[in-house]
């Protein structure tokens, strides 16, 4: 079955073409956020305006070869990435997948009239998908290798989603999100806890703007954290890792952000702020907010004893996060507290950030086809 899935839900503009759930056909993604760097976050009128310019190229580019690009292209200003393996003509389309919230409304919008317009047009089912489900499903779609535990010791194989343990918990963590969820099969999801107030992603962008580092903050924070972590200057700033030790499976990111506006007046008011203070901040941040994520994370996984841990979402990208999942296995599984047979999954990097693929693989799992005239976008879509 291929399914076209349509993701405009900030500001990225969309389009993939998924068999089954796992085979990625094509994928494309417009991004403007490099447009939005120049005010330092995501402007909502801005990634509307820009989606409605792109939605028709990304959409032609994701249905036809690449080569049929115009030499000016309408979306060649905006940052592109392209992946064609195989020609797709519409009418071999099976179903049409939208994203329908949460997000922007002025974004969503654009994505979804578009798409009940195809459906109506091609006579196609169009099927409505939860943004932060999909984020889940970006691990199901065929990539690379996967690193499995197996009785203590490490295996690398081919990934494929059909050899993904059940149960799992699947964390997501994006810039408006950070939850985690059971999943005890492939179509079954449940909510466990959430942010209580900032994302992951949103810590990661606030804080760097503190720094005066470009958003998107997570990739920013991520190389100056890795050029301290290389140059010997001395440690000395602590940050909070907020609820860490609290036996319960929800977040809160925005105290963390407070400390370090704390933190900086204190340094500036002693004219110690410079360069290297600034690298500090961000490799300590990074490390506060991998710490948390990977702790309740595991927390879930020893609670609901898992054979998989799946993460997802723009912050899934980042190195160091991949890293402690990594040796919170190794180290974990030596004493026995979580399942001896344990999986870590992670998407390639280009599907953690917000993209088309996951929307159509969630959909192919997920969601059932609706009547077009019966989807509205909604901002507000609730995760559980
Ligand atoms: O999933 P995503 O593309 O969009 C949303 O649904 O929000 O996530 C975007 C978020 C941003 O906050 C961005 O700073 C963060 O993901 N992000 C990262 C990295 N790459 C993107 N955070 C940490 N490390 C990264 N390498
Ligand atoms: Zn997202």
């Amino acid at each position: 079955m291929k399914i076209l899935g349509i993701e405009t839900s900030c500001d990225e503009t969309a389009a993939a073409v998924v068999e089954d759930g796992a085979n990625i056909i094509s994928n494309i993604v417009a991004s403007s956020s490099h447009i939005q760097q120049k005010y330092g976050g995501v402007v909502p009128e801005i990634a509307a305006r820009k989606q409605v310019e792109s939605i028709i190229p990304v959409l032609t580019e994701s249905l036809s070869s690449s080569s049929n690009l115009q030499p000016h292209h309408p979306t060649s200003h905006l940052k592109h990435l392209t992946l064609q393996l195989r020609s797709v003509h519409a009418s071999q389309i099976d179903a049409i997948a939208v994203t329908v919230g949460p997000g922007l409304i002025g974004s969503l919008l654009v994505g979804v009239e578009t798409a009940k317009a195809l459906a109506f047009a091609w006579n196609k089912p169009i099927i409505p998908v939860n943004h932060i489900h999909a984020h889940i499903y970006a691990n199901f779609i065929s990539h690379g290798q996967m690193v499995t535990l197996l009785n203590g010791q490490k295996t690398i194989q081919p990934f494929s989603h059909l050899a993904i343990l059940f149960p799992a918990i699947a964390l997501v963590a994006s810039g408006g999100h950070t939850e985690l969820f059971l999943m005890k099969n492939e179509r079954d999801i449940k909510w466990l806890g959430g942010t209580l107030d900032d994302a992951a992603g949103e810590a990661f962008d606030k804080i760097a703007k503190l720094l005066s580092l470009p958003y998107p903050g997570g990739p920013s924070i991520a190389a100056e954290a890795a050029k301290f972590r290389i140059s010997n200057f001395e440690f000395r700033i602590k940050l909070p890792r907020p609820m860490i030790y609290e036996d319960n499976l929800n977040f809160s990111f925005s105290g963390l952000k407070t400390a370090v506006i704390r933190e900086v007046e204190k340094l500036k008011t002693m004219k110690q702020w410079n360069n290297e203070t600034m690298k500090q901040f961000a490799f300590e941040t990074q490390e506060a907010i991998t710490d948390v994520l990977v702790a309740k994370t595991v927390k879930a996984a020893q609670k609901y004893n898992v054979k998989s841990i799946l993460i997802s979402g723009g912050v899934a990208a980042n190195t160091r996060l991949r890293e402690k999942f990594n040796q919170q296995l190794t180290t974990h599984n030596t004493s026995a507290s979580l399942s001896a047979d344990l999986q870590l999954i992670a998407p390639s990097v280009q599907l953690c950030t917000d993209n088309a693929a996951a929307i159509a693989a969630c959909a192919y799992f997920l969601n059932k086809p609706v009547n077009w005239k019966t989807i509205t976008a909604n901002p507000n879509l609730s995760v559980e």
